[in-house]
């Protein structure tokens, strides 16, 4: 059975390396999960004023995560938090009350950054953030890639054979992970 991946970026760089290292999770991914971009540049930021009728850009987001079987979030880190942007996504998908599209949703999430503790502190922030949510979070292995130079080539290829390797069970994990969460539909 394949199972449908929704990653969320938490940058809206052009030249962003947890894009690229997003295309480098798609190259790796067992064949089991199919990974989709769900873009959360177009969403404006929240406000529960909103919540009567939500904008189209909000709608769309929340109907793309409620299409897909599990989330994995993609993350810098920025003053040892997640970026304002990524909140900004989880609050439009978290609301109205009531009509959260987290809720019992598998997640994990990875991220990259230069430095030497990468994205650590981020992530622990996400896991309150998504624990509050709702969201079976993936525990082990927890993956902080620091980004080197020449790390994953403009393909995306992963050029260090020990983090490709990491990465691969990583995402095996995470397919173990859905596994658990979302049950195979039963043979008629
Ligand atoms: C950063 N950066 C950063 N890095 C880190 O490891 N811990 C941190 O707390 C921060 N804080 C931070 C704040 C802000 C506002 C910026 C712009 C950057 C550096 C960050 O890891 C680097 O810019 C990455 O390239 C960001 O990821 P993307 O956007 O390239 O995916």
């Amino acid at each position: 059975m394949t199972y449908n991946v929704g990653y969320i970026v938490g940058s809206l760089s052009r030249d962003s390396i947890n894009r690229r290292l997003a295309l480098a999770l798609r190259h790796l991914a067992p064949v089991e999960l199919d990974l989709v971009e769900i873009p959360i540049d177009a969403l404006p930021l929240y406000n529960r004023d909103h919540d009567a009728s939500y904008p189209s850009a909000a709608e769309e987001f929340k109907d793309a995560i409620t299409s897909v079987d599990a989330i994995l979030f993609i993350t810098p880190e920025y003053n040892r938090s997640i970026p304002g942007v990524l909140k900004n996504a989880i609050d439009w998908a978290s609301r109205p009350r009531g009509s959260s599209v987290l809720d019992g949703k598998p997640a994990a999430m990875i991220g990259t950054s230069p430095g030497s503790i990468s994205t650590a502190v981020a992530q622990q922030h996400l896991k309150t953030i998504l624990a509050y949510a709702n969201m079976p979070v993936l525990g082990q292995p927890e993956a902080y890639i620091q980004f080197t130079q020449g790390l994953t080539d403009e393909e995306g290829t992963v050029t260090v054979p020990s983090t490709a390797q990491f990465l691969s069970e990583y995402m095996e994990a995470f397919l173990a992970h859905i596994r658990h969460h979302v049950p195979a539909p039963q043979a008629k």
